[in-house]
């Protein structure tokens, strides 16, 4: 599967754009501001049905005019597929793939899978631990219905047990009873949510430890660790053990929404004492990672989509990360880089299949193509 063509109207800052892309390394060149990162999320639209910046949609139709247009066709089993996204403001999205509109966008999502690495991604690493939670259970949950269901139904459970512990706050009261239901339930959600999570790990860190070897050269140990909050305790008794804590701040404080993902770099926390190289590499292994397992369970390559990686990325490590996702394990790519000479003469020296597109204030133009 690759994207043959888009085509934009009134899209963030392009108000006419139309190119075709090769089945490899599509590369967008050009200065800071001129919207190379735009054409990575139209692209990311075409697949997720929303910006991977500006989960608001209306703010990505180009300022002052009414509606965008965002088009893709993808050849797929030999054949061409349109995917068409258009929005006006104040109404709703309309997503349609061979003219034909979908009911619910999510018929949609799954169907042109894509990986897209960003330095927004850095949040993994910095941000707080729901955006770590967050990422591991997107992962899982776009190929076991099971597991968002159970990850749905906990949510749920955990919501009313909130809402009790708040209201005997109020009420200066304790039920035990209801308490004890719901924590039977959260408890069977729970140690299912925990399971997945588990076994999903068992596989996943093998392949990002090979990932960060691959891209490091073997020079630094890293380690990827799932962190439970209920540490060696069954999950009933984690919540009998912590009653007292969660009466007094009305919250359930344990369980897999407080669990977390651990990083390491030779023995010492990630975000504490890795370069910012280094925090990089470990990023781009967990998101390879990534895309190696959707390839695995979708059965096809997807799309991936690099943003701005050569900033921070030594010569070294970016050198071969471009010959790694040139290879056959890798499908189309797309590529940013504000350097227009560094990227063609690597893709000429290595000759790998490419095209490079100038993004200019006015205009983008094809400079090169391979033959
Ligand atoms: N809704 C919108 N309407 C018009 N312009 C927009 C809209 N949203 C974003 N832009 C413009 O898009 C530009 C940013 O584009 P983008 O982030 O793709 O740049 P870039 O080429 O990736 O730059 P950099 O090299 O700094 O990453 C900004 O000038 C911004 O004002
Ligand atoms: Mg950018």
């Amino acid at each position: 599967m690759y994207l043959k063509q888009l085509s934009l109207i009134n899209f963030k800052n392009y108000h006419e754009f139309e190119a075709k892309f090769c089945q490899k390394i599509n590369c967008f060149v050009g200065n800071n501001g001129v919207g190379k990162t735009n054409l990575l999320d139209a692209i990311h639209y075409l697949s997720f049905c929303k910006s991977y910046f500006n989960s608001l949609d209306s703010q990505n139709i180009r300022h002052d005019d009414a509606f965008f247009v965002i088009q893709g066709i993808y050849e797929r089993f030999a054949e061409d597929t349109e995917v068409y996204c258009g929005l006006k403001r104040n109404q709703k999205k309309i997503f349609k793939k061979n003219k034909k509109e979908y009911e619910r966008l999510s018929e949609h999502i799954g169907q042109f899978p894509l990986v897209l690495i960003s330095p927004n991604d850095s949040e993994l690493i910095n941000g707080a631990s729901d955006i770590r939670r967050k990422f591991l259970d997107g992962i899982i949950s776009q190929y076991d219905k099971v597991y968002l269901d159970k990850l749905i139904s906990y949510n749920q459970v955990l919501k009313q047990r909130n809402a009790l512990l708040k209201h005997f706050a109020e009420s200066r009261s304790f039920d035990s009873e209801t308490l004890d239901i719901l924590d039977e339930q959260l408890a069977i959600y729970g140690k299912s949510i925990l399971e997945i999570r588990v076994n999903f790990l068992k596989q996943f860190i093998p392949l990002f430890n090979s990932y960060y070897s691959y891209i490091s050269e073997s020079k630094e140990l890293v380690t990827l660790e799932y962190d439970n909050s209920l540490g060696e305790k069954d999950f009933k008794t984690a919540l009998i053990t912590a009653l007292s804590r969660d009466r007094a701040l009305s919250y359930t404080t344990v369980g897999p929404h407080k669990d977390d993902l651990e990083f390491t770099l030779n023995g010492f926390s990630l975000k504490k004492f890795a370069s910012q190289g280094q925090q990089k590499s470990y990023l781009l292994a967990l998101k390879l990672a990534q895309f190696e397992f959707i390839k695995e369970q979708k059965n096809t390559k997807p799309l991936l989509l690099l943003d701005d990686v050569y900033d921070k990325l030594d010569e070294e490590r970016f050198t071969k990360l471009l010959e790694m996702v040139s290879g056959e394990k890798f499908g189309q790519v797309f590529i940013t880089d504000t350097h227009p000479d560094r990227m063609n003469e690597l893709l000429n020296l290595k000759k790998i299949e490419h095209k490079i597109f100038l993004v200019g204030r006015e205009e983008v133009s094809l400079i090169t193509a391979s033959e």
